[in-house]
């Protein structure tokens, strides 16, 4: 059995206050799919647009797996790296717009089953590519009063399998896989400082798949409709990403007292590296200070900040006491910010 995480307070009903990630986790399906690998399937982009627009290079695509598959590998991971027993998970929470099923059960549900757990409340929550940055703000809120104490926050998402193969302009965009984090009491201070969420419901159809579900279902007629894939105003999207990256992150840093110049590392949603470059820039800060993977991955959607958490934590990038700043943006249209101290307990 793994040794306890020795900052847990475990009094039973006593208030945690601070509530930080004990571990992190990720999981990518088998399938590496190349920029070339478009063109080879008859589509008219080249690998030099899709680096030089978004920055991506290659993509991994679920294939045989489902949202489920992905979000139980990376939830072992980040159990195992909180050095905590499964058992005390008491909560999952699980960011999601791709599940296995198209009503239920939740990815939650199924996740709880895989993992061996039994009656904890499991549920997913629907946010997009904003998802793991709302279900971080909920679940920390659920465990202030102490009714929880270590939850299971994943974001995962299959959208590959919600693509039109045919549609040059989204196909490219999107990755699969799953990101994963054990929150947990930490020392008082350090954990989540702040968070700033937001929506901008009037613009929902800028991105959106447009039949499927009880608005127009499916039918014999429309099956093969490319409306029901993921219809995207790219430049739309790109235009209030860049307009309010900055502004909700600068709400977030208001609310837990800091200042830009406080932040010390920049982990925000990869879905175009230009968008992150902008990002930074008005940030003020340095390349190295801010974590970038959509060349690997592409938009994983829900799991690109969890998944990049974990990659810098395992790289060794987030210090002890480090101001960590994330930010997510997707449909919705969605948007918001966690901000961190980071605790580690290897200081
Ligand atoms: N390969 C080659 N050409 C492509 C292409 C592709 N994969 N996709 C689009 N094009 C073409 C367009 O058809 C257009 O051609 P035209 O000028 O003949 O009409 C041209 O490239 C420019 O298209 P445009 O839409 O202006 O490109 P862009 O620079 O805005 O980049 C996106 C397109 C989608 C990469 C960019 O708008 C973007 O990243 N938006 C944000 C999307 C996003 O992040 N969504 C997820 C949010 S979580």
């Amino acid at each position: 059995m793994a040794t306890k995480n020795p900052i847990i307070k475990d009094a039973p009903n006593s208030v945690v206050r601070s509530i930080g990630v004990i571990g992190t986790g990720r999981a990518l399906p088998q399938k590496v799919f190349k920029n070339d690998e478009f063109v080879n399937l008859g589509l008219d982009t080249s690998d030099e647009w899709i680096v030089e627009r978004t920055g991506i290079k290659q993509r991994y695509i679920a294939k045989e797996e489902c949202a489920s598959d992905l979000a139980i590998a990376a939830a072992n991971k980040a159990i195992l790296n909180a050095k905590i027993d499964k058992s005390e998970i008491d909560c999952i929470v699980v960011a999601t717009t791709s599940p296995d099923y198209p009503l239920f059960p939740s990815v939650g549900c199924l996740v709880q089953s895989g993992l061996g757990l039994t009656d904890i409340p499991a549920f997913d929550l629907s946010a997009a590519c904003t998802g793991f940055i709302y279900a971080m703000e909920v679940a920390t809120s659920m465990m202030r009063n102490g009714t929880y104490r270590k939850v299971l926050v994943i974001g995962v998402d299959t959208l590959s399998k919600y693509c039109d193969w045919k549609d040059r302009s989204v196909v490219i965009l999107f990755g699969d896989g799953a990101g994963a984090v054990v929150l947990g009491g930490v020392e008082d201070g350090y954990g989540l400082l702040a968070s700033q969420l937001g929506a901008k419901g009037k613009d929902w159809e800028k991105l959106v798949v447009p039949i499927g579900g009880a608005k127009e279902p499916l039918t014999a007629e429309n099956i093969s409709s490319p409306d029901r894939y993921i219809k995207m105003d790219g430049k739309a999207v790109y235009k209030f990403a860049v307009n309010i990256i900055v502004d909700v992150i600068e709400k977030a840093l208001e609310k837990a007292n800091l200042k830009k110049e406080d932040i010390s590392f920049f982990i925000p949603h990869q879905a175009n590296k230009r968008i992150i470059e902008y990002a930074r820039e008005k940030l003020g800060l340095s390349t190295e200070q801010v974590y970038v993977n959509i060349d690997t991955y592409g938009n994983t959607s829900a799991a690109s900040i969890a998944i990049a958490m974990d990659e810098a934590a395992e790289k060794g990038l987030l210090k002890n006491g480090d101001i960590i700043v994330t930010v997510g943006f997707g449909a919705g249209l969605t948007y918001g910010t966690n901000i961190l101290k980071w605790y580690s307990s290897k200081k």
